[in-house]
């Protein structure tokens, strides 16, 4: 069983190994060309490279490489399926192929038959075959290798790669959206999209965006577009979209929603003139990005007393005169204090439903005495009223006895008789 499942493993990493490998043919005459084995797979609109290397016979002189694409059941390709000419570069190619194909390696002596193949659509899988002419011992010559490259080509699945730097209101930055594939072949058409929180869009006009070319080794080429905007809190929370079309209509984009850094203004609100003995509720609010923390502190003449920490609403129930002055709303936005005021007046209630006190204070006094008089009435009347309840009761008790003892006195004298 064990043995078995050994087997199994090292037939697949053989098979899996022998896809990617590199394999060389030979002919009997000593012409020989190494391919990959296998298919080699690509996604349209990038492209391919077909790795490719050959040997010719004794005495001949390499002078031009040409590639064709025809069916793989077709023993030799035709001329008219010649899709790369390293000499005649677009006489006799097919025209779908010109400019598309290019050598990896442009001096031929080299004996090195790699090439690219551009701007990649669904139609260029296949099988392509390679010849080689030049001359043997002074005389033209050719060879048709009959060991053949496979391409296939899949749908596109690479995204852009959008880079956004940290976004903070006002200040200046530059997005890059840089297209998959490294290529050389045509320059693809990056666009920026905006998609707002209403859902609208509106694209951004290409001298805003940059597409800047990378010219990278082997002749390939990244391509980056770069957007230069100042960003404000109405950007936060919306879509930034960036579109790249390649050659041939294939598509691709990557969409990121934007964060930006702003505060705004801090914001109070509640009641600031309270009579003794209401509740004092003041919030303190202020919209930002990442978001603010919020505590309240009071100033009075010994400094600053803290109130209330890591909460936006201050509540204090049935306040006092001491506690009118200064309050003060301190939001932290990034390690930045931001301060605001608020100035509390807690006024006697007496005070506010008249204009002057003089006149009260004479029905104060006058009230003040009635109160304690009718309380001293209802306390005098609550004791006479006690020791009123205990006598009747008392004599209740003994009228009854004396009313019990009649009555049965009653019936023994008429049961008597
Ligand atoms: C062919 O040339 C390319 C580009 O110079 C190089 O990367 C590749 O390794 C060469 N292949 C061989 C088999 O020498
Ligand atoms: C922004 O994009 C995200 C996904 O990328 C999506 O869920 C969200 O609805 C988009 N918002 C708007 C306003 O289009
Ligand atoms: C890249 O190479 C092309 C020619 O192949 C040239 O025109 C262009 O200026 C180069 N760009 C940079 C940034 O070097």
């Amino acid at each position: 069983m064990i043995l078995l499942i050994w087997a199994t493993l090292l037939l697949s990493v053989r098979g899996s190994s022998a896809e990617t490998a590199e394999k060389q043919h030979c002919d009997y005459r000593g012409y020989c060309v190494t391919l990959t084995e296998g298919e080699l797979t690509a996604e349209a609109g990038l492209c391919v490279v077909i790795p490719c290397s050959f040997t010719t016979a004794y005495g001949f002189t390499p002078q031009s490489i040409v590639w064709y694409k025809c069916e793989q059941s077709t023993q030799q390709c035709d001329d008219s399926d010649m899709i790369f000419h390293s000499k005649k570069y677009n006489q006799n190619v097919q025209p779908g192929f010109r400019r598309r194909v290019s050598l990896l390696e442009p001096d031929v002596s080299q004996n090195n038959c790699s090439i690219r193949i551009n701007n990649l659509s669904d139609s260029d899988s296949g099988s392509y075959q390679l010849r080689v002419n030049g001359d043997r011992f002074g005389r033209p010559d050719g060879y048709t290798f009959s060991q053949r490259a496979t391409v296939s080509v899949t749908d596109l699945t690479q995204k852009p790669s959008v880079m956004i730097p940290p976004l903070t209101e006002g200040k200046q930055t530059t997005l890059t959206c840089t297209a998959p594939g490294l290529c050389s072949g045509s320059r693809p058409k990056i666009s920026w999209m905006w998609r707002e929180a209403g859902g609208n869009d509106s694209y951004i006009t290409e001298n805003i965006a940059v597409v800047k070319t990378e010219n990278l080794t082997a002749g390939t080429k990244r391509y980056r577009s770069t957007l230069d905007f100042s960003p404000s809190a109405e950007h936060h929370g919306t879509n930034i979209t960036c579109k790249v079309s390649f050659n041939g209509g294939t598509t691709t984009e990557k969409t990121l929603t934007l964060n930006v850094n702003y505060v705004k203004k801090v914001q109070i609100s509640g009641n600031r003139n309270l009579k003794k003995g209401e509740t004092l509720n003041l919030t303190c609010s202020v919209e930002s990005f990442p978001p603010s923390f919020v505590a309240w502190t009071k100033r009075n003449c010994m400094g600053s007393l803290i109130r209330n920490r890591r909460s936006s609403t201050l509540v204090i129930p049935d306040v006092r005169a001491e506690h009118s002055g200064q309050y003060v709303c301190e939001a932290m936005y990034m390690e930045r204090p931001l301060l605001s005021y608020v100035n509390i007046t807690v006024s006697l209630d007496l005070v506010i439903n008249c204009g002057s006190c003089r006149p009260v204070l004479p029905w104060v006094v006058a009230g003040v005495s009635l109160s304690v008089h009718v309380l001293v009435i209802i306390l005098i009347s609550c004791l006479w009223n006690s020791r009123k309840k205990v006598k009747p009761n008392q004599e209740d008790r003994t009228y009854m006895s004396l009313q019990r003892t009649d009555t049965s006195s009653e019936y023994e004298v008429i049961a008597q008789c």
